[in-house]
């Protein structure tokens, strides 16, 4: 695919077809992750993949939202070891360097006609005791992988609630040129 057709076709999916991903595949889009930048380039992230239908239910019932997880046939938990990263102005960078990784992966997943969805509503304390994470790394985003279903499914119903729209502020009012703008 184009670049900007990956950008412009890239949104959240939330059901997906039983349809197996190929190890091959999910192997493909970690490797966009491990290209992705990051701070003073110490790569702090850790990814896990998780296809143990057991352990998607688990995942699935950590975070009260996005119970819809349950039915996803992949899941990339993305974590991030703060020591390993900076702060620079207050800002803890470990998070900013794993949300760059993952958007490489979701970009890449696009890309392969794969499906995803940022997830950032879920209990940690759980998805941790889950995955066996220790307890110095945190649980930055997860995301789901799989091929779309071609109908809309419960997890589109469930949060629909929540996100009312789908429309994106206008250049106008998220840019500033030369100073902010009042
Ligand atoms: C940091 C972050 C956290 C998110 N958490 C969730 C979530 O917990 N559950 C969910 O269904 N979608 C979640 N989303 C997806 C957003 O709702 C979605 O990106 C937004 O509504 C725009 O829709 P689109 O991705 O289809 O373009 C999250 C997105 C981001 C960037």
């Amino acid at each position: 695919m184009e670049f900007i057709d990956v950008i412009k076709s890239r949104k959240s999916i939330r059901t997906y077809s039983d349809k197996e991903v190929e190890d091959e595949r999910i192997e493909c889009i970690l490797e966009y992750a491990r290209l992705a930048p990051s701070w003073a380039n110490k790569q702090c992230w850790h990814f896990i993949v998780v296809k143990n239908k057991a352990t998607i239910k688990a995942l699935s019932k950590a975070s009260i939202i996005n119970r819809w997880l349950k039915n996803v046939p992949v899941i990339i938990v993305a974590c991030g070891d703060p020591k390993s990263s900076g702060i620079s102005n207050g800002i803890e960078y470990y998070t900013v360097d794993v949300a760059i990784a993952m958007e490489h992966i979701i970009l890449a997943a696009t890309d392969i006609g794969l499906g995803s969805c940022w997830i950032g509503g879920f209990d940690e304390k759980k998805v941790k005791n889950i995955l066996g994470v220790p307890e110095n790394i945190r649980v930055i985003t997860l995301t789901p992988l799989g091929y779309p279903a071609h109908k809309k499914g419960v997890g589109e119903r469930a949060t629909k609630i929540l996100i009312r729209s789908k429309k994106r502020k206008s250049l106008d009012e998220i840019v500033h040129y030369e100073r902010w703008k009042v």
